[in-house]
């Protein structure tokens, strides 16, 4: 049952619609106050009283029945408390019947969000940089298709540009198939490297020559470019696998060499192309940002020019509902300028990318990102954080079978968590301790619970229950009862406001309390009804935190 509903045709307020009352209502964050509150200060203005005024003469006017025990006017807000029995056995009944459906709904009425997302630079470091984009925008992905959406999974590579001439010139002077097949992108990007440090005038000019060849179709070029390229998403393959990050697409930027003409034509035609030194621009003065650059003064696109022509085609290719692209927020003056340009192009669908912005990654010993000489691989920090989960495994029970399938859910949950569980524009430094840690707000907190959850089902006997008619419910079970309930709409929440940490957040909060009820009832030793509705409640408490860090991309280990 839809509770908010269910409360907003109740009551009544002149001018304001039964949806809107439903919208404002709110689940209290102390829930001693009651189940769910309706804040009246909103009705303040269209009914020229006070909201504490208007709480009390609202409770004046319903009465409680089967669904709803209580209506208390507290304070200007109007507190409900639900009928415990009853949504104990409606949210249990509904978790038994959808099983890992449970949370997702279709909402979405199959509508399709493209999604932007770790949109790797080909022959360049898979570094800590790109892990937020990866993690969360495959959340969003797997967010997204729960809810009903058809989501479409992009990674824009970075695959165009000067810096392929340069390679292919440094694989020549310096390199050999051999040493390329067997270091892999780490070779490739080692001669990338040596070309920027010791490249002399005449390198220089090679390369460009070679870009020039890659570009007309040579076939050697394109046969080099082409190998890097395998290199590359050979590499980064095995890293999605790890992660469970999948893409539908891998167009990127080279795809759009043939489709940027028909955008510059139509910007020449719509009399947005300016001239400024040769190059050609759209102003964006009276917008306060600099201008847009499309072309270069020797006729070369741009970043720009690129993603405007992807938006193009997307839009043609898929008809989104939304496009969102998960990318820093250093490049948060890109996304502006050119989202802009397609609205001046009179794209009514400008309105519908979204830049997703998100923090910078660093590790506690202050390692950056992207510095010269001093990356951090992405591969090396999940080998690292999967190395000491086996170390804690091994240490925690050493009786364990399959210590290292363990050990891999464990680190890898740890490093997306760790990249996930804060609002995303927040910087982050990351910390091997903090995010394996089995106390703190983590990944590996939340498996352990699942873990003791299988444990107490697996020691009576079943992995279903049926519900009886009738039970109590004390506080703490109530509490997990309430918070089981409110799954669907955390997973909606998150979609709406681009935040898969709202899942993270929820799957920690529901942990603490199945751990509280854990502790504080008896959940074995009960007796008839009692324990049946216990263990009930514990396999609905399983089946839900599976659910939600499945969405994150997190597996759960039976025992830990
Ligand atoms: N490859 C780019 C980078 O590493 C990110 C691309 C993001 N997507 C886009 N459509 N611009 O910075």
């Amino acid at each position: 049952m839809d509770y908010k509903k269910y409360i907003a045709q109740k009551i009544k307020v002149d001018e304001v619609s039964e949806e809107d009352i439903a919208s404002a209502i709110t689940l209290p964050p102390d829930f001693r106050m009651g189940d769910y509150a309706l804040p009246c200060f909103r009705f303040a203005k269209v009914l020229r009283k006070s909201p504490v005024q208007i709480a009390d003469d609202l409770a004046k006017g319903i009465s409680t029945d089967d669904v709803i025990s209580e209506i208390t006017p507290v304070n200007g807000y109007l507190n409900f408390r639900i009928n415990k029995l009853g949504l104990a056995k409606e949210t249990l009944d509904k978790i038994s019947a959808e099983g890992e459906k449970y949370g997702s709904s279709d909402v979405g009425g199959g509508r399709v969000v493209c999604i932007d997302y770790s949109s790797v630079n080909i022959a360049k470091p898979f570094h800590i940089g790109h892990l937020s984009t990866t993690v969360l925008g495959s959340a969003l992905y797997k967010i997204y298709n729960f809810l009903g959406y058809k989501a479409v999974g992009i990674n824009h590579l970075g695959d165009y540009g000067t810096q392929f001439g340069k390679l292919i010139s440094a694989y020549k002077h310096w390199g050999d198939k051999k040493t390329v097949e067997e270091g892999g992108i780490h070779a490739v990007n080692d001669l990338y490297v040596r070309f920027n440090e010791c490249a002399d005038e005449e390198m220089e000019r090679e390369a460009r020559e070679y870009f020039r060849l890659i570009e007309s179709g040579d076939k050697e070029a394109n046969d080099l470019f082409e190998w890097f390229k395998s290199l590359t998403l050979a590499y980064v393959d095995k890293i999605y696998k790890r992660l469970d990050v999948r893409f539908d697409s891998y167009a990127g930027e080279r795809f759009y060499t043939d489709k940027m003409q028909p955008v510059i034509d139509e910007l020449n035609e719509k009399g947005l192309l300016k001239e400024s030194n040769g190059a050609k621009i759209v102003d964006l003065e009276e917008f306060g940002m600099p201008p847009c650059l499309i072309l270069r003064s020797d006729g070369a696109s741009l970043y720009a020019t690129r993603d405007i022509a992807a938006a193009v085609y997307r839009k043609k290719t898929y008809d989104f509902y939304k496009c969102l692209y998960v990318v820093a927020y250093q490049q948060n003056l890109h996304f502006k300028q050119f989202f802009k340009v397609l609205e001046l192009m009179g794209k009514d669908w400008a309105k519908d990318l979204v830049h997703v912005a998100y923090g910078m990654v660093s590790l506690e010993d202050g390692a950056m990102s992207t510095r010269k000489g001093k990356v951090v691989w992405l591969e090396d920090v999940i080998s690292k954080c999967v190395e000491k989960a086996y170390a804690i495994v091994c240490e925690k029970n050493p009786d364990l079978e399959n210590k290292e399938e363990i050990a891999e859910k464990v680190g890898i949950g740890a490093v997306i968590f760790g990249a996930l569980y804060n609002n995303k524009i927040k910087d982050i430094t990351f910390s091997y301790d903090k995010v394996l840690s089995f106390e703190g707000e983590t990944s590996v907190y939340v498996q352990y619970t699942c873990a003791r959850a299988n444990s107490v089902l697996e020691k009576a006997g079943a992995k279903t229950f049926e519900l009886p008619d009738n039970f109590v419910v004390s506080d703490e079970e109530f509490e997990v009862v309430r918070t089981l309930s409110s799954f669907p709409e955390t997973v909606r929440e998150a979609a709406e406001k681009y935040e898969p940490c709202y899942i993270a957040r929820y799957a920690v909060e529901l942990a603490q309390k199945f751990n509280k009820f854990y502790f504080d009832c008896k959940i074995l030793t009960a007796e008839g009804n009692a324990k049946q509705f216990r263990l009930a409640l514990t396999c609905a408490t399983l089946r839900t935190l599976k659910n939600a860090l499945s969405l994150l991309g997190i597996g759960v280990p039976e025992k830990m």
